[in-house]
């Protein structure tokens, strides 16, 4: 297996009014907690930049990049960008590992009334042992806990997309694990601080990089629609 790079052009013009009231309010709180809890900071916890986020989940949507509905967010904290991919027509999910994270992330989703799956957990498989190594000796991963994969009853084989944002230069474990556990053709989109969003595909050797198959769009397939496996999609 090996990882492709997809090029995605964000979609450009206003956000919809929807997204850019999540997006406030997504940051406004994340501010909020972050003056809150100053002496008790979540280190591993950085947002991603919303707004660009959003604009590149919306063209992986459009240019049906993506071959199937179902997205993660691993690390979600805030889980502002699974709410993004639900508001961009995804059947969304995330797993965090610190409880006040998820516990903000619970009431953003609600607020808004995005029906995303939140769960606490590890999103590091039980088995990947040195798959999950970093070099660095202070690593964003965190050890330990339950596993995040089985509380959503999902495999990490089941998602279409994965979202992470890795801290910087600790992007190779989860281009690891991805490459690892992910299904064949799925998505892996990485926030990268100032370089932005990187889109990579899993292929196997001499397939090509892109089959798109899911038009994330309202109207379109969509996160009402029966999973893709009972389609006979895959
Ligand atoms: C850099 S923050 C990104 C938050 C969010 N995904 C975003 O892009 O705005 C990484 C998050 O991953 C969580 N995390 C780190 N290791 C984890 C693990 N092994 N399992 C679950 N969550 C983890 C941290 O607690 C933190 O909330």
């Amino acid at each position: 297996m090996a990882l492709v790079h997809v090029d995605v052009e964000p979609s450009q013009g206003p956000l919809p009014e929807r997204v850019a009231a999540f997006v406030r309010a997504a940051n406004e709180r994340i501010d909020a907690f972050f003056e809150e809890r100053w002496k008790d900071p979540i280190v591993a916890f950085v947002p991603s930049d919303l707004a660009l986020t959003w604009r590149v989940l919306d063209a992986i949507g459009r240019a049906k990049l993506a071959p199937g509905p179902v997205f993660c967010e691993w690390g979600c904290g805030f889980a502002a960008v699974a709410g993004l991919a639900a508001l961009a027509g995804f059947q969304a999910c995330g797993i965090e590992i610190e409880r006040p994270l998820l516990e903000q992330a619970r009431r953003l989703a609600g607020d808004f009334e995005l029906n995303v799956d939140l769960v606490h957990g590890n999103f590091v498989p039980d088995d990947a042992g040195e798959l999950a190594d970093c070099a660095n000796e202070f690593s964003w991963l965190a050890e330990g806990g339950p596993d995040g994969h089985e509380a959503l009853e999902l495999d990490p084989d089941d998602f279409d997309v994965v979202f992470a944002y890795p801290w910087p230069g600790e992007e190779e474990v989860i281009l690891r694990l991805f490459d690892a556990y992910a299904a064949e053709q799925a998505l892996l989109v990485t926030f990268r601080g100032m370089e932005g969003l990187r889109v990579q595909r899993k292929v196997s050797a001499g397939r090509p990089a892109s089959i798109p198959r899911f038009d994330s769009r309202p109207g379109r397939r969509g996160r009402n629609d029966p999973p893709r496996r009972e389609q006979g999609a895959r």
